[in-house]
């Protein structure tokens, strides 16, 4: 029986080097126990550049896009991919958010056909998407509007999110939820957590994470103390991983 770690890159796995070191060795040590996978807002590329800068282990899976996208060795999963085609009419949706005036295009190698990103800087960002929200709804339009770290919206499928990505793999792999740890600290990150396994949240989390576990929290999930990646080997300690015989 493996364990599956799924892991956001962005600020949970990367952000304090020696951190990542150190877990990359504790996992290099169980590799053959526990099946690894990044599930980042990133683009597959942008993903790939920064495991190559930071010297990230190759993980099992790929997860990008915010869940749009599923990788293994390099391929795209054709499955996922056309299962969050279904119902979701991107051209409409673009149209929708030009009355937005505070959303501003990310650059074109972070949208994908499943994907549409946007910065928003603006002090009633929570107002302005829950009135996109509204907005695609009214027109029949099945989308979830995700925002992270103050700063990123992105438009996904209502299939289509890290979540629901990560159980169409543990689902496949089948490895049990108790035996999959999910690890993130923003926004979203959040659909992570609300798919019944345990989770870390480190301990540089930013507010929305934080908010969302005072009030959706659940046993198991645990707040780690220690940042980035130093709060996922914490987690490994708290719910007994380390030695876990799997
Ligand atoms: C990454 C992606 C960006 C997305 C953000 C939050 O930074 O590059 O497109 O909006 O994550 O999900
Ligand atoms: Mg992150």
């Amino acid at each position: 029986m493996k364990f599956l770690l799924v892991t956001d890159l962005d600020n949970t796995l990367v952000g304090d080097d020696r951190a990542t070191f150190s877990l990359n060795q504790k996992l290099l040590s169980l590799r053959d126990e526990v099946c690894l996978v990044y599930a980042t807002g990133r683009s597959y590329p942008s993903a790939q550049r920064l495991k190559h800068e930071r010297q990230l282990l190759e993980p099992d899976y790929w997860i990008t896009g915010v869940g749009t996208e599923i990788y293994r060795r390099g391929k795209s999963d054709q499955t996922w991919a056309s299962q969050l085609s279904h119902d979701w009419d991107r051209r409409a949706i673009v149209s929708i958010t030009q009355s937005f005036r505070d959303l501003v295009f990310q650059p074109a190698s972070e949208q994908n056909p499943r994907k549409i990103s946007f910065y928003l800087d603006s002090e009633n960002a929570d107002a302005i998407l829950s009135n996109l929200q509204a907005e695609l709804d009214r027109a029949g339009l099945s989308a979830q509007v995700v925002f992270s770290s103050n700063q990123d919206v992105d438009i996904l499928p209502r299939r289509g999110d890290k979540g629901l990505a990560m159980t169409y793999l543990r689902e496949q792999l089948q490895v049990r939820s108790d035996a999959t740890l999910v690890c993130g600290d923003s926004g979203n990150d959040i659909s992570l957590f609300q798919q019944s396994t345990l989770g870390v949240i480190v301990g540089n989390a930013r507010s929305e994470l934080l908010n969302w576990h005072r009030q959706h929290g659940q046993s198991y999930h645990y707040r780690a103390q220690a940042n980035y990646a130093w709060g996922i080997l914490e987690a490994l300690v708290h719910f007994n991983l380390w030695d876990a015989d799997f």
